[in-house]
C-alpha cells in the first residue's frame, strides 16, 4: 500500500478548526512530546500537533519506553492549553483514549478504552496516551498529549520487537486485516479529539466521563499492580479525580492512582 505521513497530507485531510493548523512532521525524532515541549518555547500555538514515522525515546506512562519503529505506526503529540486546574488534567488522558477509539471504530472494529490511558481492540492494546502538563500557579499553562497507535504494524513484527508485551499487543491492521493510511487515521483522531475537547469545554467533564464509563472496561474483574501493591477486584468507578476505584473480594476498596490496570478473564482468576 502506498500512503505518505507528512504534514501536509494531514494537514489537507483534517477538517478541525483549532488542531492541526499547525503540523511538524518529522521522520524521527527522540519523543513528539519532547519535540513539542521544545516547540513550546519557541512560541506554538494551541492546536501544534508533532508527528513522526519513528521515535528513538519514545515515552510510555510510568517512566516505560514506548517503542516506535520506522514506517508503521502513529505517533502524535497535540498541544492545548486548557483553562483547568492541575488536578483536572487527567480528564485530558480519558478524552485523548476516546479519541483514539472513536478513530478506530471509523473503520469498523470495536474499541474500548481501559484506565487511565489504553485503548483496547479485543482485549489487547492497541494505543497508549500520555499527557505531560506544564503548571502555573496550580493551573494548567500547557498540556501535551502524546498519542501512540499500533497502525499497520504486523503480527510478527509485534511478536519479533515488543518481546514479552507482544501477546497482549494488536494494530488495526491486524485487526483488519488490511493497511491504514496514517494520516487519514491522524486526521480522524485529530478531528474526534477537537470535538470531545469542545464538548468537555463547553459542558464539563460530565458527558466526557459519561461516555469514558459507557466504552470502558468497568465492571470487570481485574488484577492491579501499583508499587507494593498487587490486588485482585472489579474495577467499579473513577472518583472526582478520575482516580480508578477498584472493589476486592472482601468489600473493601482500594483507589488506584498510577498502577497498572490488567483485565482478568472469567474464570481466570489467581
Ligand atoms: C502508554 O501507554 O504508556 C503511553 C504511550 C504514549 C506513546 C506516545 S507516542 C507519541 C507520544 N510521544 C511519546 O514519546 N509518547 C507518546
Amino acid at each position: 500500500m502506498k500512503e505518505s505521513l507528512n504534514a501536509e497530507a494531514v494537514k489537507r485531510v483534517t477538517q478541525t478548526r483549532l488542531l492541526g493548523q499547525v503540523v511538524h512532521y518529522w521522520d524521527e525524532v527522540d519523543s513528539t512530546n519532547a519535540a513539542l515541549l521544545r516547540l513550546i518555547k519557541e512560541g506554538a500555538v494551541e492546536g501544534t500537533v508533532v508527528v513522526a514515522d519513528a521515535q528513538t525515546r519514545g515515552r510510555g506512562r510510568i517512566g516505560k519506553s514506548w517503542f516506535s519503529p520506522p514506517g508503521v505506526n502513529l505517533h502524535l503529540s497535540v498541544l492545548l492549553n486548557p483553562p483547568i486546574q492541575i488536578g483536572e488534567a487527567r480528564l485530558l488522558t480519558l478524552i485523548g483514549s476516546l479519541a483514539i477509539a472513536d478513530a478506530i471504530e471509523t473503520y469498523g472494529v470495536k474499541a474500548q478504552v481501559k484506565w487511565p490511558n489504553d485503548v483496547l481492540v479485543t482485549d489487547k492494546k492497541i494505543a497508549g496516551v500520555l499527557a505531560e502538563v506544564q503548571a502555573r500557579d496550580g493551573r494548567v499553562a500547557h498540556l501535551i498529549l502524546g498519542m501512540g497507535v499500533n497502525v499497520n504494524i504486523d503480527r510478527a513484527s509485534m511478536d519479533r520487537l515488543f518481546a514479552d508485551a507482544a501477546a497482549g499487543a494488536t494494530s488495526l491492521r491486524e485487526a483488519l486485516g488490511r493497511e491504514v493510511d496514517r494520516s487519514a487515521f491522524a486526521a480522524l483522531v485529530l478531528e474526534r479529539l477537537e470535538k470531545h475537547y469542545f464538548d468537555f469545554l463547553s459542558a464539563g467533564k460530565r458527558p466526557v466521563l459519561k461516555e469514558w464509563r459507557s466504552r470502558s472496561f468497568l465492571g470487570r474483574r481485574v488484577s492491579v499492580r501499583e508499587e507494593d501493591m498487587h490486588v485482585e477486584g472489579v474495577a467499579m468507578d473513577l472518583d472526582e479525580e478520575e482516580c480508578l476505584l477498584v472493589t476486592l473480594d472482601d468489600g473493601s476498596s482500594v483507589r488506584v492512582r498510577e498502577g497498572e490496570v490488567i483485565p482478568i478473564e472469567k474464570g481466570a482468576r489467581g
